[in-house]
């Protein structure tokens, strides 16, 4: 019998290549298909010595694969998902094992693994993070689904994760599309960070008129500190790469619209069908949105004007935008987690917050010192449901908002957008406020609608005619 494999993976992009040779840098042997012959002969010339194959004949890739079979997709979501699964169908065998590595949409992996088990098969949606570095070297993986199967494939999955302190950055969490709904959130969590340190950026580069290089200084220091995280560390690198068409930084020559491929607009539109508050995330998608607006954006500059100097020394606002950072990142982080605590609930996923924390700690693109303290603070009250209730993150917290307010407030006078800060600020203010102004809201829903009300100092449902 020709040679047999440990593990298969399907779709050879840059992704599924360095997943594969990363699984057989431990010991597992692993055979890969794609219908294009370059990625199928690229596997193997990168892999030369490795236990590794490529192939582009499916019938091939199935009957090499040792049996329960552990098959790995990574391939573009949507449509193409179904469509590998449909094509292997009549070549697989009950027990076989597929995983969809991809970011998959939550319900699309309730309703393939509802579709397979029917069949026999084991389906497991995963999330992976850590980009085409991370899937080579050591990514952060979020499985979820079947519980049994995942005890076929944890071994290989441990053994490809990132470590921090010789623990694995992976671990089951939780029953059906758990996996992908906690990428999911990830990545929302992913696009409110992102957006904060551009915050950062305008407020220093437009504000008080700090350079490249003083950038590059700058987020170099603060990630050696409290605010230790990827993409701190990959910011503070981008300030220093020089562009090669033109001898300015290439940061500068980049055009201001971002692009997105759906996964943080999917975690806010599903914390508004679930009513769970993620504003810092929420504004992080619309700031996506309006940077596509550039001829718009150009027009109304110039009526409006552009934003004005802010008007304190460069070296005092940095501390302050540290301190912003800092408490914006808690508070974006605590609203990720608490969409999972109660997604969790709704549909019954089983998930643990500190599990999430500690796979979060490495190979992933929001990793960062921080999540150490959410580890902890899940670990001493598995049932926290926010992270901004935890006594030791109270603590700093008291301390940095006095930077937040100041740099909220000074980006503000100046008309310079700081909208994912201000709605951590707001979404801080507002939850520590035992009474909100949302009295009002309900006595003008009585007035026009009659839609009732309920009373502080009595139970009961009331209803005014506020006319009369
Ligand atoms: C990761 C990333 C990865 C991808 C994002 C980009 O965890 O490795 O999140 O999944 O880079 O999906 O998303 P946008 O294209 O929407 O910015």
């Amino acid at each position: 019998m020709s040679q047999q494999f440990d593990f298969g993976m399907v779709g050879l992009g840059v992704m599924g290549r360095n997943f594969i040779l990363n699984v057989t840098d431990h010991g597992f042997s692993a055979i890969g298909l794609d219908t294009d012959l370059a990625k199928a002969n690229a596997l193997e010339e990168e892999g030369a010595g490795k236990p590794v194959k490529g192939t582009t004949a499916k019938e091939e890739f199935i009957a090499a694969l040792k049996k329960p079979r552990k098959i790995m997709l990574l391939v573009p979501a949507g449509g193409p998902v179904d469509a590998v699964i449909d094509s292997f169908l009549p070549l697989l065998d009950k027990g076989d094992l597929i995983i969809d590595g991809g970011n998959s949409f939550f319900a699309d992996t309730n309703r393939r693994e509802t579709y397979l088990s029917a069949k026999g098969i084991h389906f497991m949606g995963i999330g992976v993070s850590g980009g085409s570095h991370g899937a080579r070297f050591g990514p952060s993986i979020m499985p979820g689904g079947d519980a049994e199967a995942y005890e076929m494939i944890k071994p290989i999955l441990e053994a490809v994760s990132a470590k921090v302190n010789g623990d694995p950055c992976v671990a089951y969490l939780g029953a059906g599309s758990s996996g992908n709904y906690v990428k999911m959130v990830h990545n929302g969590i992913e696009y409110g960070l992102m957006q904060l340190i551009s915050e950062a950026y305008d407020v220093l580069k437009r504000g008080v008129g700090l350079s490249n290089d003083a950038l590059h200084e700058l987020f170099s220091g603060w990630n050696a500190g409290r605010l230790q995280s990827f993409l701190v560390e990959i910011t503070a690198h981008i300030f220093s790469v020089n562009d090669t068409l033109t001898d300015q930084k290439l940061v500068d020559m980049i055009l201001d619209q971002a692009k997105q491929k759906g996964t943080g607009k999917w975690t806010s539109q599903n914390a508004m069908d679930l009513g769970i508050p993620v504003p810092t995330i929420d504004m992080a998608v619309t700031l996506r949105e309006l940077s596509a607006l550039k001829p718009e954006r150009v027009a109304a500059e110039k009526i409006y004007g552009p934003a004005q100097a802010i008007n304190e020394d460069a070296v005092t606002l940095a501390a302050a935008v540290e301190q912003a950072l800092y408490f914006s990142f808690i508070a974006t982080y605590a609203q990720g987690m608490a969409q999972l605590t109660d997604a969790s609930n709704e549909y019954k996923y089983g998930l643990n917050l500190e599990t999430v924390a500690r796979i979060w700690r490495g190979g992933c693109i929001i990793r960062a010192a921080m999540l150490e303290n959410f580890r902890q603070a899940y670990q001493n009250n598995p049932a926290l449901p926010n992270l901004l209730l935890d006594a030791d993150l109270a603590s700093s917290l008291q301390v940095a908002q006095a930077g937040l307010r100041k740099v909220v407030a000074a980006a503000v006078s100046s008309g310079i957008p700081v909208p994912a800060m201000s709605a951590s600020l707001a979404y801080f203010d507002a939850y520590r406020s035992a009474r909100l102004p949302l009295n009002l809201v309900q006595a003008q829903r009585d007035f026009f609608g009659s839609h009732t009300y309920e009373r502080t100092d009595r139970t009961g449902i009331f209803h005014t005619d506020w006319a009369e």
